[in-house]
């Protein structure tokens, strides 16, 4: 696999003062922050990129963008709270300042995408990064042939942005279906995994890309059941997530084989990395 060389800059490094001006609580464990880069300065991101938030005293940590680059002066990230800096993160609250690097990595190639039909799979917290796309795509809809969106969570009060998926599946140019992994009494909707929607997709495969975010134990299986539609290798694409310490090439941490996940992903082509041991 040939890899692009990134000309990396001194200010590719620099840490940028940023304020949170919004705070919304989406889920027990996952917060949503809108920040805003110091003197109004645009993050200037493509969907599907992330930032380095660091925190003094709490450390680093890679967090994807999770607005679309169509939407608000800042941008937003949605933090699930699972060790030191997103704890610290949760506490923080409006008119609180953290710095911010990036964004880094290679998002979703919108400009390829455009003019196809696009089937969009999250699962669990994988909405984030693949909310930059949706809203960039009911954005710009006209520019896209048939939508359709699958979301699979583990649990009805584990649904991330509820509001906006309300607005998602309410659109006649959107197909949306969403699955629980464990219902209560109250769920109406569908239960099982998320592998158990793409059978009763319609799919024209010569012109769908099919988009995959979501835990890495999902994309075996997702993966399986698009190419039993016919949906090619090279129009699949998924996002890998890897421990990342320095976002843009130098540490290693991220490394598969000859790739680093953080300057030639996070987002890649299905058949780029099929033969990757550990890489799905
Ligand atoms: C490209 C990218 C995008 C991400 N986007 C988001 C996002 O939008 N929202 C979000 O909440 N999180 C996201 N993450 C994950 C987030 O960076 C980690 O959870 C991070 O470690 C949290 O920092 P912490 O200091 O709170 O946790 P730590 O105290 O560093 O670690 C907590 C625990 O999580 C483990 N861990 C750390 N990083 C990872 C990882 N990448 N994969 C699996 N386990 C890990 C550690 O080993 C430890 O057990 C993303 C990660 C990457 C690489
Ligand atoms: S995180 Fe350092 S090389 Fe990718």
């Amino acid at each position: 696999m040939k890899m692009e060389k990134v000309l990396i800059t001194d200010s590719s490094f620099e840490v940028k003062p940023a304020t949170i001006v919004r705070k919304r609580v989406l889920t027990d464990k996952e917060h949503l922050f809108e920040i805003r880069l110091e003197g109004g300065e645009a993050l200037n991101h493509d969907p599907g990129q992330f930032v380095e938030v660091s925190i003094l005293g709490a450390g680093e940590a890679p967090i994807s963008i999770c607005s679309s680059p169509t939407r608000r002066q800042g941008f937003e990230v949605c933090v699930r709270k699972i060790g030191k800096l997103t704890t610290v993160m949760h506490n923080l609250e409006v008119g609180d300042t953290l710095g911010i690097r990036g964004p880094y990595g290679k998002g979703f190639p919108v400009g390829i995408l455009e003019g196809h039909d696009l089937l969009l799979i999250a699962g669990g917290l994988g909405l984030a990064p693949l909310r930059s796309l949706i809203n960039y795509v009911m954005d710009n809809r006209r520019d896209f042939g048939r939508v359709s969106i699958l979301l699979g969570c583990n649990t009805p009060q584990s649904i991330l942005f509820g509001d906006e998926v309300d607005l998602w599946s309410s659109r006649i140019d959107v197909s949306f279906h969403c699955t629980v992994d464990r219902a209560d009494p109250d769920w109406k909707g569908h239960v099982g995994a998320i592998t158990t929607l793409i059978p009763g997709e319609t799919i024209d495969p010569d012109y769908t890309f099919a988009i995959i975010v979501g835990p890495p134990v999902m994309y075996k299986y997702v993966i399986k059941e698009l190419l039993a539609k016919g949906v090619p290798e090279s129009q699949i694409l998924v996002s890998l997530e890897r421990h990342m310490k320095c976002g843009l090439g130098k540490c290693g941490h991220c490394q598969i084989h000859n790739i680093y996940c953080c300057q030639d992903g996070p987002v890649f082509r299905y058949d780029r990395i099929k033969n990757l041991r550990g890489a799905i």
